[in-house]
C-alpha cells in the first residue's frame, strides 16, 4: 500500500491532514455526544464544536456574519436541498452543460414533476461559460442561475462573480456548486453576490466522507423548504420545522464525527490560507486533467495504471454526461491531485502514460 499513488482527489481528497484523523478519533473515543439536544457538559462541547465550525466556514468563505451555514451529508445532498427547496412551478433555471449529475438529475426531476423550465448553456472551447451567454438566456421568470464553479471534467473555473452579478441585476438568485473549488480557490461571499454556495466537505475542504455544506444568504432559509422533516432539537412543540436558521434543514442527528474532522480540516485551511491555495490554483483551472489515450478505452487506461503502476485515477463520464457529450467524448481518464500530491507522483503518472501509449503503438506495428 505504501507505493500507492492516489490521484482521484476530485472524487474525494486523500490523504487528509493528520489533525483530521485525530479529531475524528478523539470525538468518537472521548466525546461522542449529540449536538443541539443535551444540557450536560459533553453535549455542550458538541454544540460548541458545531458553532465554531460554522464560524470557521464563514471565515473561510468570507461570508457575512448573518450567512446561514448548514451541514449536509455531501455535495449532492447540499445541492438537492437548494434546488428542491427553492424551485416552484413556473420557475425558469439557467445552468450549463458543465454540471454534475447532482445538479442535472434534480433539475430533470423538477422539470418533469414541478413544471420548472431549464436552459442548459454551452461553454466555449476552453470550457468557460461566458457571462454574455448567460445574459442572453435570462427570461422574466428566471428564478435561479445554478452554475458549477469548476467543471470536474475540464477543470475550467467559471466567472462566477460576473454571472452572480448578472443574476442579481435581473432579480434571479445564484447557486454555486463549489465541490471542485472549495478549499482550492478563494471564494468570498462578501465580495460576490452569491445567494447559495453548496459544496462537499470531503474534497478540497479535507473533511471526512458524510460531510457537505450549504451557505445561504441572510433571509433565504425561510424561503427554502427543508428536504427532510423530523427532530431538530429546537421548537419541538411544533409540527412544523423551525422557520429559519440552519436547524430548519439539519434534521436528525448531525454526523458529529465527520464534523469534528471537518473542523480540524477547516482550522488547518484557515491557517495555511493563500499559501496552500496558490499551489492548487492555476489560471482558470483546478488541479485535474481528463484525457483520452489513443487506441485505449478510458477504463482500460485506469485499470492498467492501477494494476501495473499502483496509480489510482478515475475513468468514465465522471457524472458529467453533458460535458462529455459537448466534447464528443464517451468517457475520459481523469487524474486529480491535491496540495499533498508530490511532484514526483505526477511525473510517475506521465512516465506510466508514456509507457502505456508506447506499448499500444508497438503492438500496432
Ligand atoms: C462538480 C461536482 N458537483 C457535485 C459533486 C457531488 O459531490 P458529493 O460527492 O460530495 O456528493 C461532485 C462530486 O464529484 C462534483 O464534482
Amino acid at each position: 500500500m505504501s507505493s500507492r499513488i492516489y490521484l482521484d482527489n476530485a472524487a474525494t481528497s486523500w490523504p487528509k491532514p493528520e489533525a483530521v484523523y485525530q479529531a475524528v478519533d478523539d470525538f468518537q473515543r472521548n466525546l461522542g455526544a449529540a449536538a443541539g439536544r443535551g444540557a450536560y457538559a459533553s453535549a455542550q462541547t458538541s454544540d460548541r464544536l458545531v458553532t465554531n465550525l460554522r464560524a470557521g466556514i464563514r471565515r473561510l468563505f468570507e461570508a457575512p456574519d448573518e450567512t446561514d451555514v448548514v451541514f449536509m451529508q455531501n455535495g449532492t445532498d447540499a445541492l438537492n436541498l437548494c434546488l428542491f427547496g427553492l424551485l416552484q412551478p413556473g420557475d425558469h433555471v439557467i445552468t450549463s452543460v458543465a454540471e454534475h449529475n447532482s445538479v442535472i438529475r434534480p433539475l430533470a426531476r423538477l422539470a418533469n414533476e414541478r413544471d420548472v423550465s431549464v436552459t442548459y448553456l454551452s461553454c466555449e472551447s476552453d470550457g468557460i461559460l461566458l457571462p454574455a451567454t448567460v445574459a442572453g438566456a435570462i427570461q422574466p421568470n428566471t428564478r435561479l442561475i445554478a452554475i458549477t464553479h469548476a467543471s470536474n471534467v475540464t477543470g475550467a473555473v467559471q466567472p462566477i462573480h460576473d454571472i452572480a452579478t448578472l443574476a442579481r441585476d435581473n432579480g434571479a438568485l445564484t447557486l454555486v456548486d463549489a465541490a471542485q473549488t472549495a478549499g482550492h480557490i478563494p471564494i468570498s461571499l462578501s465580495r460576490m453576490p452569491i445567494d447559495m454556495l453548496a459544496t462537499s466537505g470531503h474534497k478540497g475542504l479535507w473533511g471526512p466522507f458524510g460531510t457537505g455544506v450549504v451557505c445561504l444568504a441572510a433571509g433565504l432559509a425561510e424561503k427554502i423548504h427543508p428536504s427532510r422533516l423530523g427532530g431538530t432539537g429546537v421548537r419541538s412543540e411544533s409540527v412544523e420545522p423551525p422557520p429559519s436558521g440552519p436547524e430548519r434543514f439539519e434534521t436528525g442527528n448531525l454526523n458529529m464525527a465527520g464534523l469534528a474532522g471537518l473542523a480540524a480540516a477547516v482550522a488547518q485551511l484557515l491557517e495555511s490560507g493563500t499559501q496552500h491555495q496558490e499551489r492548487m490554483q492555476q489560471p482558470q483551472r483546478v488541479g485535474l486533467v481528463a484525457f483520452d489515450l489513443d487506441g485505449y478505452d478510458c477504463h482500460e487506461v485506469a485499470s492498467i495504471l492501477d494494476s501495473a503502476f499502483q496509480i489510482e485515477v478515475r475513468a468514465g463520464l465522471h457524472c458529467a454526461p453533458q460535458m462529455h457529450a459537448a466534447l464528443c467524448s464517451r468517457g475520459t481518464t481523469r487524474a486529480s491531485w491535491s496540495s499533498f500530491t508530490k511532484d514526483g507522483e505526477i511525473l510517475r503518472l506521465a512516465e506510466a502514460l508514456q509507457q502505456i501509449a508506447n506499448a499500444r503503438s508497438a503492438s500496432q506495428k
